[in-house]
């Protein structure tokens, strides 16, 4: 039996370029981790303090990278269209395939590119990639009732709410309720 490995993506829109990181480029999202550690300390789980080291990054990575392969995650990395710099990240994980053809997103924004659209701008490219490319039905985001920001955020782009979950995901240490919502590929 021949394996097809899948290509790794690369898609770049005005003012941003999404792909997978190779574990080289470990520094640029560690630098990424570290700047904007306290900025997203509310919206996260609690982090180790490895967490902010290249060493860590290398294996993450290196571990994304396979995990692409394998059909189990993409794990995008946001740059700046010169690609130097980290400026956010959007996660789709546990991609589930069958009947359900569904995965989970989460996502940050490095604190000073924040308010200018870029995550809309992002999500957009990158949730268009997981229907038509990865042929996925359903993307599923949940948010902290009082993130009125990523509220806002999924649903410009179209996310449906469709429930609420009580004690959903242990952010900064504690069992937060969430808003569940949903982006479905009706085409
Ligand atoms: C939530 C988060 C990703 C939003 O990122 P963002 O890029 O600011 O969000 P958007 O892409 O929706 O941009 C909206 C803002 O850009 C402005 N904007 C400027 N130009 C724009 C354009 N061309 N298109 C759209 N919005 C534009 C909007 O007016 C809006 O500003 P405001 O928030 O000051 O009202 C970011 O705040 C973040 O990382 N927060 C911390 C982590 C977090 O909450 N993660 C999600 C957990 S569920």
């Amino acid at each position: 039996m021949r394996l097809i490995k899948p290509k790794l993506p690369h898609l770049v829109s005005e003012r941003v370029t999404a792909r997978l990181l190779e574990p080289h480029e470990a520094p640029m999202m560690t630098r990424f981790r570290k700047e904007n550690r306290a900025h997203l300390e509310p919206w996260e789980p609690l982090r180790k303090p490895e967490f902010f080291t290249d060493s860590f990054w290398q294996i993450s990575l290196r571990v994304a990278l396979g995990d692409f392969r394998n059909g189990a995650s993409v794990c995008f990395s946001l740059l700046s269209p010169t690609e130097d710099e980290v400026i956010g990240v959007c996660n789709y994980t546990n991609v589930v395939r069958g009947t359900f053809q569904s995965c989970h997103l989460g996502y940050a924004l490095a604190s000073r590119h924040e308010g200018q659209g870029l995550m809309f701008e992002a999500l957009q490219m990158t949730n268009r990639y997981m229907f038509h490319d990865l042929g996925l039905h359903r993307v599923m985001a949940g948010y902290l009732p009082h993130n009125d920001r990523s509220g806002t955020l999924l649903e410009r782009l179209g996310f449906e709410k469709e429930g609420f979950a009580r004690r959903y995901l242990k952010i900064n240490g504690e069992w937060e309720d969430h808003v569940l919502t949903s982006l479905i590929n009706d085409e």
